[in-house]
């Protein structure tokens, strides 16, 4: 009656995971009660459970290196400098057993440029998943903490989620978007996560991973691009070293960028900074056939083009660089076809 009872509430209940855990002991007490057939039914009852309910489990969180590898050279256009950084800063972090502290990155460039879907990449090359594990965060400034007068309960709240999720999963991953637009003080509240602690109030931080996205350092990036192409130098030229003075410096000085103030910087809490590079006609072209595939069409260069062509690109007189990344192609598209 009591192992029924126990049974319908593991399956009833979304909470799985916490209440497999709870019930370990009782489930071997039962055991020298009941036969141990029984214990081995619920053994492998629990495994069944682990298999359809997402846990904090190796089956559900596995990092693959090939996976975001692939991901990265075939989906993302344009990116080689985000590409190679965000490869090595995730593939480092996560095969390192004993990280001093949480991977932090920072992901930089103008709208449409690719941040959000790189962290949708890296979510899904480490949460089987992705973007809807129950382990991955997603706060975007306007939604989440809009007004100004509510800092001090954004700030304690934000805390409490930060600390309560890492406590129920120490692989989590929180990601910020529109960092820009984020008070700096709620920057500075959650700052000491992002440290070289061992522990805070008992809890590591040391297995989370913090990715922040703004436009900020934007403009800065694309000038570097542009001297290039000015210059007559292949795109392919432009180094993280090109990019990384411009960028901090920018970020720094910049009073609305969100950093302000905030001593993320010189306290070094940031990892990688990650630069994404505005793009260019090709890659644009590259989007809309990959777009098109992904709409179950056969790839059509003479639409794709069309659709290019209409698309604005600054400077004005040059037209190298497209003003709306890959985002809004999509959506595009539809009217092309
Ligand atoms: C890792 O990803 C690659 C490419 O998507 C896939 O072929 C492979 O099966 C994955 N490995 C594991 C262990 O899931
Ligand atoms: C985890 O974070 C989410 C927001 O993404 C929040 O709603 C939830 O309450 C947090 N969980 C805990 C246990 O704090």
């Amino acid at each position: 009656m009591r192992l029924t009872w126990i049974l319908a509430l593991l399956l009833c209940s979304a909470w799985t995971c916490t209440i497999v855990a709870a019930i370990e002991p009782i489930s071997t007490s039962l055991a020298v009660g009941i036969a141990a057939a029984v214990t081995g039914f619920l053994a492998r009852y629990q495994n069944i459970l682990y298999y359809f309910q997402e846990c904090c489990r190796p089956e559900w969180i596995t990092y693959n290196r090939t996976a975001l590898e692939v991901d990265l050279q075939a989906k993302l256009f344009g990116q080689h400098v985000a590409t190679r950084v965000i490869l090595k800063a995730v593939s480092g972090f996560m095969n390192n057993e004993n990280p001093k502290k949480p991977l932090v990155l920072s992901l930089h460039g103008w709208t449409g440029t690719g941040k959000n879907f790189v962290s949708q990449l890296i979510a899904e090359s480490i949460y089987r998943k992705g973007m809807s594990s129950g382990f991955v965060h997603l706060f975007t400034a306007t939604a989440h903490f809009p007004h100004e007068m509510h800092l001090e309960s954004y700030k304690t709240q934000l805390q409490q989620w930060i600390k309560g999720n890492v406590t129920n999963c120490p692989r989590s991953m929180f990601i910020f978007d529109e960092m820009d637009k984020m008070h700096p003080g709620l920057i500075d509240s959650i700052k000491p996560y992002l440290d070289y602690y061992e522990t805070l109030d008992g809890v590591s931080y040391r297995q989370a991973i913090f990715i922040f996205l703004s436009n900020a350092g934007g403009e800065n990036i694309v000038q570097v691009a542009l001297d290039f192409w000015t210059a007559g130098r292949d795109r392919e030229e432009i180094e993280l070293k090109h990019l990384e003075t411009a960028l901090s410096l920018s970020v720094f000085n910049n009073k609305n960028s969100g950093f302000w103030h905030t001593s993320l910087i010189d306290k070094n809490l940031v990892d990688y900074f990650v630069p994404f590079l505005p793009l260019e006609y090709k890659h644009v072209v590259q989007c809309g056939m990959a777009e098109m595939h992904a709409k179950g069409r056969t790839p059509d260069m003479d639409v794709v083009d069309q659709m290019a062509r209409d698309m604005s690109f600054f400077p004005k007189e040059e037209r190298v660089f497209a003003r709306q990344g890959c985002k809004v192609i999509s959506s595009r598209l539809d009217f092309y076809i």
